[in-house]
């Protein structure tokens, strides 16, 4: 038994495989981008951005401040006046579609820089950010010049400048998501990337420069959460986009309440994946790993709760540590790496610490027997099994490779139980009932849910949530809608 493990185990053994990083170029030091150069930060401060995955130094970024802010949002206004706003719908779809294609001529260089800079997989920022982030440009320059098709018999204006607070899970797709349909309609942007991830946005702006766009139209600060706050503040922004920690979005909520500013918010998820006995089974086990393991964890829209009907549950549960068993955790620059390194030391500790509270909670733990670099923030793959819904490790969200799993016998306990959290961005549904899919997705309180797949996306589709994850849907059609005002 122990030889046939061991066999086993080798048969995963694969040759490195790293993606090459000669063909990138990080600067230094970065300054902020504001209309159309690169200004130095009037507090003279820059900070570090490191490599999680072996913590090295990649680059000092500029620290804004209030003054750096007003600078971004004074050229946001005047671009806005003079120049974005007064342009055709097709002129604009001309700047956002070469941004695009120039892009997609950069993609592995943008690539490398996100698996750097945020750990995530090469794999993933490869085949997944990457891609997505070009796409989501193209989509939205595709709707400049008829927005009054999809606003059939009103008139549609821009809202002005937008405010942009992005996270670190995405960081160059998040940046794509909030740009595109601002600009398509018609608004100027300041961007503001996580202090962990900056580098995809200041690249992306060194595109956005080429790109030839007029001075102003898109600006891109760096800084930590009190230059967030700056913004969120700043009397002359007329919008907020801001995807993060529900913490952060009711302090957002609170700050531009009575202002007059429009906001939208994309906040946390606890989503439930639910596999039925009648699932192809094979197929689920990899939209559960796809679904909570693949990113660290770190995507709002993990499926963080797993849900598995009693008559099959020891089939998933022993196909799934056998799963578990052979993935690679480790140099996210390995392409055969499934699980990189956590985003900072931060959040490992958060993780970390809500393990600790799941053992404390009496859940019965089990983590694969996978080699861990010394050196980097890294977390293996786990299962917390004997969960109760009542445990905080089922209700809060932990935000990495963690995954509580339940049983159930009925579609109204399974439903119920899925919804009972103050969160609903998503869900997942595996079964070969094509009539119960319907009836889950109607009932689920749930954003997007997906049928028989985990965590895919398309620019053509919106994403949003209910409760506690937030309003306001970003993609698709539904997308435009935050950015204009109907008349
Ligand atoms: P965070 O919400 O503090 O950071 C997100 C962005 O907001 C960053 O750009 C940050 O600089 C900015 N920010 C922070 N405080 C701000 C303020 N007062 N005003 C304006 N902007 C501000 O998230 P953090 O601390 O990095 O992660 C904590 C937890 O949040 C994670 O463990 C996870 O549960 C959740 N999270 C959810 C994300 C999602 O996609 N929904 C993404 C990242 C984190
Ligand atoms: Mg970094």
């Amino acid at each position: 038994m122990a030889k046939k493990q061991e066999l086993q185990n080798n048969s995963w053994e694969y040759a490195p495989s790293l993606e090459s990083t000669s063909h990138i170029s990080i600067q230094k030091k970065y300054d902020l981008y504001i209309d159309g150069k690169w200004v130095k930060p009037s507090s003279g401060k820059y900070f570090k951005t490191i490599n999680p995955a072996n913590e090295e130094v990649l680059a000092e970024v500029a620290d804004a401040n209030e003054k750096d802010i007003d600078k971004a949002v004074k050229a946001a206004r005047k671009a806005y006046t003079n120049v974005w706003s007064k342009m055709t719908g097709a002129e604009r779809a001309k700047y956002i579609y070469r941004l695009a294609r120039m892009m997609q001529e950069k993609a592995r260089e943008l690539a490398v820089i996100e698996t750097l800079d945020a750990g995530k997989t090469i794999r993933e920022s490869r085949d997944v950010d990457v891609p997505l982030a070009c796409n989501h440009f193209f989509y939205y320059a595709g709707w400049a010049d008829k927005l009054e098709y999809a606003f059939p018999n009103r008139n549609v204006e821009p809202v002005g400048v937008a405010g942009q607070i992005i996270p670190w899970n995405f960081p160059l797709l998040m940046a794509a998501w909030k740009l595109a349909p601002a600009l398509a309609t018609g608004n100027t942007v300041v961007l503001k990337p996580a202090e962990t991830t900056p580098l995809t946005a200041l690249k992306l702006a060194e595109i956005i420069d080429e790109a030839g766009f007029p001075p102003g139209v898109i600006n891109i600060v760096t800084g930590y959460g009190d230059t967030g706050a700056a913004l969120v503040n700043h009397a002359d922004v007329d919008k907020i986009a801001f995807t993060g920690s529900t913490a952060v979005g009711k302090l957002i909520q609170q700050a531009t309440a009575g202002s007059g500013k429009k906001l939208t918010l994309e906040l946390g998820g606890k989503s439930a994946n639910i596999i039925f006995d009648d699932a192809p089974i094979d197929q689920a086990v990899e939209g559960i790993v796809n679904g909570i393991f693949f990113n660290q964890g770190h995507v709002c829209c993990a499926g963080s709760r797993l849900f598995v009907q009693e008559n099959v549950a020891d089939l998933v549960i022993r196909k799934l540590k056998q799963r578990m068993e052979s993935l690679y955790v480790g140099n996210p620059l390995d392409k055969n790496t499934d699980i990189g390194a956590i985003n900072s030391k931060k959040q490992l500790e958060t993780i970390e610490q809500y393990i600790q509270i799941g053992k404390a909670e009496g859940a019965e733990i089990f983590q694969p027997t996978c080699a861990i670099p010394s050196k980097g923030f890294y977390c293996p793959p786990t299962l917390f099994l004997d969960v109760a819904q009542s445990n905080v490790i089922v209700q809060e969200e932990i935000f990495g490779p963690v995954l509580t799993i339940q049983t159930f016998r009925t579609v109204d306990e399974v439903i119920q139980k899925a919804n009972n959290t103050p969160y609903g961005l998503a869900a997942g549904v595996w079964t070969d009932k094509g009539s119960r899919i319907f009836n889950l997705t109607t009932k689920l309180r749930a954003g997007v849910v997906w049928a028989n797949t985990y965590n895919k996306f398309d620019p053509t589709s919106p994403f949003g949530g209910y409760k506690e994850s937030g309003y306001g849907r970003e993609g698709g059609l539904h997308g435009l809608r935050p950015y204009v005002r109907l008349k």
